[in-house]
């Protein structure tokens, strides 16, 4: 005689809603679409240029010319924003960045060309001196090479005013000097530009994910063998992080960044949560590279890694993501949506 057992089934099946396309729709806790993406470019002096960066492939620096044309693909795409970082030549660098608020400079001069040819298109700026210093740090330095905060803070004010003045709706100082935001707020009050907003590089860390980066930036060279260590924050804290955003929203930030993204999407999360701000992430350019070789290797699905690690940012708290994926990514969703 077969022994009669009870039938035992698991009372919940959380696979059930995961068996359908539907269902696994309609229960999706988070969304990625094309708002949410920034596209952050690398902008030449000239015309008709485009130069690759080799440990970025599929990134371009390109000149404004080329720049404005790629503006009116990414309005298409309904990409909300852009976020500029000049490449200047060896001549226009010196020891104080003196470049960085030139009236006619190239960032200055691309923020005009893009509010003019796509008026919609967010531009954010960049602000920091080290595309503009012979020494590749973010400040002005002393004889041991120590980055000055206060002489530093008044550098990047003219900075942020010649951008704000330029057209840029968004200024982001990504240097990490104490007190820069208040600084820059203050400034941009008394000039006028009430609407200009600060999104603050808040918890900016000592990455070494940035390498390519600097190689598209031509800082790598300058910067050498030195480091960002006595600014830009130790990998191994969290609680200064909550610090520092705090502060820049005291200051007057408009918008917050963590910053690289997928190593630090704890920090994103304790943002998000402990400080209820607008919070961005930045994917950074290792990220982007450790991806796309990996990708070009066929040993990742280069598609599907790039839309999970997105998605995962979202999941962790981020409401923009700036991202060197940012056009793949929404050419991607559009084609999808067809
Ligand atoms: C410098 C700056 C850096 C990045 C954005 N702004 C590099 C650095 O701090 O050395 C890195 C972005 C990236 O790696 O994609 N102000």
């Amino acid at each position: 005689m077969p022994r009669l057992t009870p039938r035992v089934f698991p009372a919940t099946r959380l696979r059930r809603n995961r068996a359908s396309d539907f269902s696994r729709r309609l229960v999706r806790e988070h969304q990625l679409t094309p708002d949410h993406l920034i596209y952050p470019v690398f902008v030449l002096e000239g015309e008709q240029q485009r130069e690759a960066v080799p440990s970025m492939p599929g990134v371009e620096r390109l000149s404004i010319d080329l720049l404005v044309e790629l503006a009116g693909e990414l309005v298409a795409l309904g990409i909300p924003a852009v976020a500029l970082f000049p490449v200047v030549s060896a001549e226009q660098k010196d020891l104080s960045g003196s470049e960085a608020w030139n009236p006619d400079g190239l960032a200055q001069r691309a923020v005009r060309a893009l509010k003019q040819a796509q008026p919609e298109l967010g531009v954010i700026t960049d602000v920091a001196l080290d595309p503009f210093t012979t020494h590749g740090q973010d400040g002005i330095i002393d004889h041991d090479g120590y980055v000055l905060n206060d002489v530093t803070v008044e550098a990047l004010v003219k900075q942020a005013v010649s951008h704000a003045d330029a057209g840029a709706d968004v200024v982001a100082p990504s240097d990490m000097m104490d007190g820069r935001v208040a600084a820059i707020r203050e400034a941009l009050e008394s000039a006028g530009h009430v609407n200009t907003r600060i999104l603050a590089y808040s918890a900016k860390y000592a990455s070494s994910y940035y390498g390519p980066f600097r190689d598209a930036v031509g800082s790598a060279g300058n910067i050498g063998k030195g480091n960002k260590f006595s600014y830009q924050m130790d990998p191994a804290n969290s609680d200064e992080a909550i610090h520092e955003v705090a502060m820049d929203l005291s200051e007057g930030a408009d918008m917050v960044m963590i910053k690289p993204g997928m190593p630090y999407l704890d920090i994103v999360h304790r943002v998000k949560t402990e400080l209820q701000a607008p919070t961005f992430v930045y994917q950074v350019s290792g990220e982007y590279a450790m991806h796309m070789a990996a990708a070009q290797n066929g040993w990742l699905d280069g598609d599907a890694v790039m839309m999970e690690s997105l998605m995962a940012m979202r999941r962790a708290g981020a409401d923009a993501i700036l991202t060197y994926f940012a056009v793949r990514a929404a050419r991607l969703m559009r084609d999808q949506r067809r």
